[in-house]
């Protein structure tokens, strides 16, 4: 076997071809369904907060906000990751400004109380001035769960329901063998965009737009023979590189597959006609090489070694692998009071071999309207912006989707799950 085993190719509930799922558009316009988010799923589930070496020696720290909820994650004097509501205790100012850095204490710049990186108080200027005394429970920052896997930073809001191994499922068992937490930020930035957080999430989990909206991916990638697997809440796609059918078989290797055969030595024109053969080759070429690198690639079957593999790690964060040495996350944040806006977040990574280092660019932030980075997002966001506004228009009843934006159905379906019973019909997703 070659390939992962995610789950079924139909998402759970969707086995039907022949049935289509309404998608009430207020789901992506209306506070109402916003606040619903809010209360049932932002709540409960497992999130991304950032990426673990940006605290990974005591002193770092990074703030974000998510929604209404404003984060701070700390690396504890003892090397402990922990997070807490970024949320001065005494009057409820924040306490970190979103970004990251370095520091000993946090001092709220309102009245001057001071925490350390454990979340405990350790000043109060004028401390006789408070008669009534400090309660145990005002003396901490409030703590959120929160756990390492794949080299970020995960937290609960609420009290865990389940494990994050146990929420992950299939994204915890197949992204572990990349051994992820050997990836270094190359770069990353955050954008305002102005479309609802699923609007956004929903463009990336829509490989049919791929030819009409990216028409320069025809030169290296096929988005359209992208393969789908859909887990109970989570999905994979999985994009084969240098595969080719029908009467391209006997063809030589395409791109991107030829530059990555070139770069481990091998000459693409021997392969022509021979296209499992080249990416065998290359598996084994990529295994050895991580050998000499030092990292273990025994737990990758070999399509993992050459493919894109996309997983969808419900509700707002994509892992999507390039093989296995480069890795994109992207995030999608709701915005705290406006449907129509949300917030995305774009972290490069690769693989560094064992004590090197990789530059870094700085994070760059990108206000709403503002030019986006990279032609892909460019073209993406101008989509999008536009889709938000028809999702508004009296015109539209909902969206007919193809087998290639099942992904968007199995999300809806998902979040339905987490909301009920608080959905009110109109906004419930129903087959029709
Ligand atoms: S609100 Fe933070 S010290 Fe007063
Ligand atoms: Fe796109």
């Amino acid at each position: 076997m070659s390939q992962i085993d995610f789950g079924s190719d139909q998402p759970p509930g969707l086995e039907d071809l022949d049935r289509d799922l309404l998608i009430p558009p207020a789901r992506y316009t209306t506070p109402e369904f916003a606040a619903l988010e809010r209360a049932h799923l932002w709540s409960r589930v497992w999130l991304v907060a950032g990426v673990h070496l940006d605290v990974a020696k005591p002193g770092d720290y990074f703030a974000f906000d998510f929604g209404h909820e404003s984060i701070l994650v700390t690396c504890d004097e003892d090397g402990t990751v922990k997070a807490f509501h970024n949320i001065c205790q005494h009057r409820g100012h924040t306490l970190a400004d979103p970004g990251s850095g370095h520091c000993d204490r946090f001092v709220c710049p309102y009245h001057g109380w001071e925490w350390d990186t454990g979340g405990t108080l350790r000043k109060i200027p004028l401390a006789a001035r408070f008669p009534q005394g400090f309660q145990a429970n005002r003396r901490k920052l409030a703590p959120v769960a929160c756990e390492i896997f794949a080299g970020l930073v995960w937290i609960c809001l609420r009290e865990p329901e389940v494990s994050l191994a146990e929420f992950l499922g299939p994204i915890y068992r197949h992204v572990q063998p990349y051994h992820a937490e050997a990836f270094q930020v190359n770069w990353d930035w955050t954008a305002e965009w102005g479309c609802n957080w699923k609007t956004a999430i929903d463009g990336f989990n829509d490989t049919y737009h791929g030819p009409a909206t990216h028409p320069q991916f025809s030169a290296f990638i096929d988005t359209t023979a992208a393969r789908f697997q859909y887990g109970d809440m989570h999905s994979l796609f999985v994009i084969e590189h240098g595969v080719r059918t029908g009467k391209d078989a006997a063809a030589e290797i395409g791109e991107p597959m030829a530059s990555a055969l070139r770069r481990a030595g091998i000459n693409p024109a021997q392969y022509a006609g021979r296209h499992e053969e080249a990416r065998a080759r290359l598996a084994a070429h990529r295994r050895a090489e991580a050998t000499k690198h030092g990292w273990d690639a025994s737990g990758l079957l070999d399509g993992q070694l050459t493919d894109t593999h996309h997983f969808y790690v419900f509700p707002n964060v994509h892992i999507d692998f390039h093989g296995a040495n480069a890795l994109t996350i992207q995030r999608f944040r709701p915005h705290a009071s406006n449907p129509d806006q949300c917030l995305v977040d774009v972290i490069d990574l690769k693989r560094v071999p064992k004590h090197g280092t990789l530059k870094r660019t700085a994070h760059v932030h990108v206000p709403l309207g503002q030019p986006q980075h990279g032609i892909v997002y460019v073209q993406d966001i101008e989509r999008l912006t536009r889709i938000q506004k028809g999702l508004h228009s009296s015109g539209f009843s909902g969206a007919l989707l193809s087998d290639m934006e099942r992904r968007i159905s199995h999300m809806h379906l998902s979040i339905d799950r987490w909301l009920a019973p608080h959905v009110p019909d109109a906004l419930r997703t129903r087959l029709t």
